[in-house]
């Protein structure tokens, strides 16, 4: 169908003798995958029929088992200022990853190509590629997309790839101690095959970006005119006359420039005059269609759509500009797992997670710590979300044993696709080349946390690393996550990044300041704080590092690391200094791997820090960051629950978060007082940060937990009544607005005994796999469906961890289900989980067909619950 417009928009552009076009198909279903290393698997006739049948993107760990011996490492995580080797269980996600995996499908080659390509968006790890049992090409890196030219490992007649059907062999190989977190494993992410002409634009060869905008309408939406500047670097193939045309598409027009030749070095730049365009923004994501035409004479040779957004990125005193307008960045990190679907790239669950994100008032987004699935990126565009596009977590140094810093210097001597320089460049240049044309990505982010900042090795890279990246986009600064700030400006390293970021080290950030050519600073990584979502732990203390012993964290959002601190921290130096350009919050969801401060703590095995939990649910925390980040908004969000059995007469705080500048909270009627949110200037928060020790021999600064109220920043956006008393009843809390006018109220009451279940889809109509030409060309569709346990008033019940199952029948089947429990060692994809307080989230995927499917949900002594999902 695309391919179908792409071709009829061109023909009437041209009159032309149309030739074999440029064709990408994605290979996402008939694989068979193999776990575990087996011989002759690359051979063209080797039988595979026993093999499993799956569909990519793929991960194979995800069913699990989970095993507290997979992966246990025995080490001192430096970075969090660890100085003793201990054992450490759940760090990347106690699934099974490690170990060799085989896939295998066929290619079918149709007539009339000379040139074919792979590309791999990603693949985990280490990729060989085989065609019919010929070593084709490998990459060392999972999370970066590459691409091998498999024209010559295919046979030719009468000058074309013959005709035919080839086997393709996928080899892959995870390694203990190689990552920090759960990595996932197999491939992970699609894979495509390209076909084309010997003469033709190259992979990744289109450059198209905004070079000027002049004219931008006051609400930012349009402008009077844009330059887009379109370079295009092609493979010709002998000495022709080449010639290049480009047309951009949309708002109703179509700007078309003049053809011209390629040059020595075959490559082109054209500009496109836009007039009044229509600007990509997070408010209005509007994207163009350019249409690349390559000519030889006049014929039509190639043709290529590329998806654009015009608008530009400036970085200056002023902070960060898009479109002119300057835009602080509210922005998450988030690791490239979906929680119950692993590491397996799903459109519909990356989708689910912006629409919350953008929701709380979040523009951006961090792909920490690796490249971005281009996919991911697809999706950033159209729905209007800012990226920091990161690369890698360490460089030469290495943080965990066989983590990237094995590659990072290294050359490939062995494959055939190796051009003989070190990963680490290939890599970058992958990067930039893969991703230069999403207007959501903004920033390059180089690493993070690199172990060699404090030194010459990481001054040498950081300027190299940039240099390479600004050759091949000028257009985007660069940025790193630089942990060790002292060391990080006394090395030059903090000075030579384009935009330097810190991770945490608030006390730092004036300093930083200072010593930034710029003056601009970014906070790369803000807060880890923790919590487990349902749990309310007593008393009620800010708690900079300890743990408890049942796995669990609060939920009263006042706990962090000892290297971090709390959202309320955070706000205070990003809306009082202009120079920050924003945050990028650890983490937008939980993800698996890193149980931080749980690291030694069995069972554990996914994160605390989200804003959303592993199953997406909210935890109160998100409603925190929407009274900031989205002040517009009407949030009025209450905790904790109120059916504390056993509390009665014991001091319980009531927490209020609310864009409502007064509230008022009632204990079954009766009156606690009314709060207002509070200010204070940045001097008044300095004055009030006392010093402790770090991990690491030296002082940190924390603001003083016992300031009184009036003084403490958690009054800023926090409404805090800390001495109520249990009662069971119900709690309620009327906002008033400026005038003092009562504006709204929310009411939580204690509850009964768990009596029935309620579900609530995320979508009740999804897509069914659309098929062409007999192949899957998308990832399956999903609605997610929080299934909730209540009492026979319709109250959750906050306790309740009742066993429930699901069926799914129709047009729809079961995927996963995942309760948010960072201590569960339940599979996520068997149908069957415990609520985890009074909540989970399934997961059903629309098959191909389109009807009607049908959710059910039991559990014994409740009444069961089933919800009906139409699949177009
Ligand atoms: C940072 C690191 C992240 C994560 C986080 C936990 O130092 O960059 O990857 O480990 O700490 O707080």
């Amino acid at each position: 169908m695309r391919k179908l417009l792409l071709f009829q928009l061109v023909m009437m552009l041209t009159v032309a003798t149309l030739h074999a076009q440029s064709e990408e198909l994605l290979l996402l279903d008939g694989w068979r995958f193999h776990k575990g290393g087996i011989a002759n698997a690359e051979k063209a006739d080797f039988d595979d029929s026993k093999w499993q049948q799956v569909t990519i993107p793929h991960d194979w760990a995800i069913s699990g088992p989970f095993d507290k011996e997979i992966d246990k490492q025995v080490v001192a995580i430096v970075q969090n200022g660890e100085q003793e080797a201990t054992e450490k269980t759940g760090r990347s996600g106690s699934l099974p990853w490690i170990g060799e995996g085989w896939y295998r499908t066929t290619l079918d080659i149709p007539d009339g190509y000379t040139h074919s390509e792979l590309v791999f968006d990603g693949a985990m790890s280490e990729p060989t590629v085989y065609i019919d049992g010929k070593l084709a090409g490998y990459w060392a890196y999972g999370y970066n997309t590459f691409a091998i030219d498999i024209t010559p490992f295919l046979p030719k007649k009468d000058g074309e790839i013959a005709q035919g059907r080839y086997a393709l062999a996928v080899h892959l190989q995870n390694v203990e101690e190689s990552s920090r977190w759960y990595p996932g494993a197999g491939l992970y992410r699609p894979v495509r095959l390209l076909l084309s002409q010997n003469t033709a634009v190259k992979t990744f060869g289109i450059f198209a970006r905004t070079t000027a905008l002049e004219g931008i309408a006051d609400d930012g939406l349009t402008a009077r005119e844009a330059r887009i500047t379109v370079s295009t670097s092609l493979r010709i193939d002998g000495k022709k006359n080449i010639k290049v045309k480009h047309s951009l598409l949309g708002n109703g027009g179509t700007v078309t420039s003049e053809p011209i030749s390629a040059n020595d070095s075959h490559e082109t730049t054209q500009i496109l005059r836009v007039q009044n365009p229509m600007l990509w923004s997070p408010e209005q994501p509007y994207l163009y269609t350019l249409v690349t035409a390559v000519w030889e004479n006049d014929k039509l040779i190639d043709i290529k759509g590329t998806k654009i957004g015009i608008r530009t990125v400036e970085y200056g005193g002023e902070g960060f500009k898009l479109n002119g307008k300057t835009t602080k960045f509210r922005g998450v990190c988030l690791h490239h797992d979906l929680g119950p679907l692993g590491a397996a790239f799903n459109k519909a669950a990356f989708r689910r997670q912006l629409t919350l994100l953008k929701d709380i008032g979040c523009n951006a987004i961090r792909t920490a710590h690796n490249m971005p699935a281009p996919w991911q990126m697809d999706i950033c565009d159209e729905m209007g979300v800012l990226v920091m596009a990161e690369s890698c977590d360490m460089w030469v140094y290495p943080k965990c044993k066989n983590g990237y810093a094995k590659f990072f210097e290294a050359i490939d001597t062995q494959s055939p696709n190796s051009d003989g320089r070190p990963w680490w460049q290939r890599d970058f240049e992958n990067l930039v080349l893969v991703h230069r044309n999403h207007p959501s990505i903004v920033m390059w982010s180089i690493g993070n946390e690199i172990p060699d900042q404090g030194n010459a090795t990481g001054l040498r890279y950081t300027r190299e690393i940039q240099d390479l990246i600004h050759s091949l986009d000028n257009t985007r600064p660069c940025t790193q996550g630089l942990d060790r700030g002292i060391s990080a400006i006394w090395s030059g390293v903090f000075q030579a990044t384009d935009v330097p970021g810190f991770n945490y080290r608030l006390h730092l950030y004036s300093r930083g300041h200072h010593d930034s050519p710029s003056g601009l600073l970014l906070g790369t990584e803000t807060a880890s704080t923790v919590s487990s979502r349902g749990v309310y732990k007593f008393p009620v203390a800010e708690n900079h590092g300890d743990a408890y012993d049942d796995g669990q964290i609060s939920s009263y959002d006042l706990e962090s690391c000892i290297w971090s601190n709390l959202p309320d921290d955070d706000w205070i130096w990003q809306d009082k200094a202009p120079w920050l350009t924003g945050e990028f919050v650890w983490t937008g969801f939980d993800y698996l791997g890193e149980p931080t401060p749980y690291d030694e703590y069995w069972p554990s095995r996914s994160s605390y820090f989200g804003i959303f939990d592993l199953a997406g649910l909210p935890k109160d925390r998100a409603y925190l960051y929407k009274t900031h980040w989205a002040p517009e908004s009407k949030t009025l969000h209450v905790l904790p629950h109120w059916t504390f059995p056993g509390r009665e007469g014991q001091t319980t705080p009531v927490f209020c978060y609310t864009t409502y500048p007064e509230a008022e909270l009632f204990v079954n009627g009766k009156s606690q007082g009314r709060r207002r949110h509070i200010d204070m200037t940045l001097d008044d928060y300095k004055n009030n940060l006392i010093d402790v020790p770090t991990p690491w021999g030296d002082m940190t600064k924390f603001a003083n937990p016992d300031a009184p109220t009036g003084k403490n920043r958690l009054d800023r956006y926090r409404m805090r009544w800390m001495d109520v008393k249990y009662e069971p009843g119900e709690i309620k809390v009327v906002a008033y607005d400026n005038n003092g006018n009562r504006a709204d109220e929310t009411i939580i009451k204690t509850a009964g005994k768990p009596h029935h279940i309620v579900l609530q889809a995320d979508r009740n109509v999804i897509n069914a796999t659309p098929i062409e030409e007999g192949r899957a060309i998308d990832s399956p569709d999903l609605s997610f469906v929080t299934v909730s346990i209540v009492d026979k008033d319709g109250n959750l019940c906050p306790d309740a961890d009742n066993q429930l199952t699901f069926s799914v029948s129709g047009a729809a089947k079961f995927n996963s289900a995942c309760n948010g429990d960072a201590t569960s060692l339940e599979v996520f994809t068997n149908p069957t989980m415990k609520a985890f307080h009074g909540q989970l989230v399934v997961v059903i995927e629309g098959k191909a067909t389109q009807g009607k499917a049908t959710l059910n949900v039991k559990g014994n002594g409740l009444k069961a619950a089933s919800i009906a999902i139409e699949v177009e």
